[in-house]
């Protein structure tokens, strides 16, 4: 659903103004971050979105529709909230945690239930083994995973998500963000995410909107964000991130490649020295071939793999490409051609700019 802010300002009874003219409009579809100093108002500008706060002025759309015009529980029942401290129900199991709308919508006990393992499954819990465990007997990572499921259970159309990650180690944080990535390319939901960390930021978003007192500063893609800043505030929040080595895989993966191949062509491809990275019709990745057979391959990359972490993979490996894959299918294959080519282009880019 699309999220569209116009002109919206917010100020508290005692005369703060948290949310200052703000206007933005959230794609359907798009991962969204809110990100900035401590008070620059990401809470506030995220709790209008489902009415937990009142904009002082401005308009708010969600989809054609005026937000004061939706039904409130509707909305709320459209909107999946995740918060900084996750708020289990302590007294209840994981799965009933995350029936709670599903409940109160007054599904079916089967749909349920049905729903509950989908959602479970979704974000890597066995139900199996957690369905029934009590809130206490889970880690922290897997508490902020109940949260996203029960966030995700009535099937919203948008999910706001403030600082979801920020209490947790950075390997099980990495791990979140790589899976709400997943979990957003394939059910396509729109997402608000506030965070204060740049990483996280430039790890998950689509664009970031940067704030600073209750202002917009800069809205742009983590590519115009570090190459483009639009001033030292930017700059500085940013911190030098146009180093060529930490750019995603993603951004310079050849999506048709000599090095891939559809399983239903092998047969006509001659027994070509290089392995070639066969999917199916559905994209699927299969394996390599070596031989006319295909073989399993287990060293690939994300879409967000960074290059040197990519690079480190050829030196131990005996490829020539690594395939790239996203959800179990090849989306890419990542080759030297194709990184001498990013290089290529990014010290010629980045001459200019510095012209
Ligand atoms: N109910 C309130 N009454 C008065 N001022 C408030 C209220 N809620 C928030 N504020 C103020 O509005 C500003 C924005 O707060 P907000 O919670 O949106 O910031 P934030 O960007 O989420 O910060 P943080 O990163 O610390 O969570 C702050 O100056 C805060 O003190
Ligand atoms: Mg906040």
């Amino acid at each position: 659903m699309m999220i569209t802010f116009e002109n919206i300002t917010k100020s508290f009874p005692d005369g703060t103004k948290a949310v200052d003219h703000f206007t933005a409009e959230i794609n359907k579809g798009e991962l969204f971050v809110l990100i900035g100093p401590s008070g620059c108002g990401k809470t506030t500008t995220l709790k209008m979105i489902n009415r937990l706060i009142e904009p002082s002025s401005g308009t708010l759309y969600i989809e054609e529709n005026e937000l004061k015009d939706w039904n409130l529980q509707e909305l709320r029942w459209n909107i999946g909230y995740v918060l900084q401290q996750i708020a289990l129900f302590p007294t209840m199991t994981i799965e009933e945690n995350i029936a709670v709308v599903p409940e109160m919508r007054k599904w079916s006990k089967n749909e349920i239930s049905e729903r509950v393992d989908e959602l479970m499954n979704m974000v890597e819990l066995d139900p199996s083994v957690y369905r029934r465990r009590m809130p206490k007997e889970l880690s922290g990572g897997e508490q902020q995973r109940v949260g996203v499921a029960r966030a995700l259970a009535a099937d919203p159309g948008i999910l706001i998500m403030d600082e979801p990650f920020s209490a947790l180690d950075p390997i099980t944080r990495e791990q979140l963000q790589k899976d709400i990535k997943d979990l957003q390319s394939r059910i396509q939901k729109t997402i608000v995410f506030v965070t204060h960390d740049m990483d996280e930021a430039l790890a998950i978003g689509d664009r970031i909107c940067l704030m600073e007192s209750g202002r917009i500063i800069q809205t742009g893609t983590p590519h115009e964000l570090t190459h483009h800043p639009v001033n030292d505030f930017v700059r500085d929040f940013i911190g030098d991130r146009t180093n060529e080595w930490d750019t995603p895989v993603k951004r310079m993966m050849s999506r048709e490649s000599e090095h891939s191949a559809n399983v239903a062509d092998l047969p006509n491809i001659p027994l070509y020295p290089a392995p070639l990275y066969i999917f199916d019709s559905d994209h699927q990745f299969l394996g390599r071939s070596r031989e006319g057979k295909i073989e399993d391959h287990s060293i690939t990359v994300s879409p967000e793999t960074v290059l040197k972490k990519a690079v480190e993979y050829f030196e131990t490996s005996d490829v020539d490409a690594l395939p790239v894959i996203e959800n179990g299918k090849l989306i890419g294959v990542l080759s030297y051609k194709d990184i001498v080519r990013y290089m290529q282009q990014f010290h010629m880019e980045s001459g200019k700019e510095s012209v």
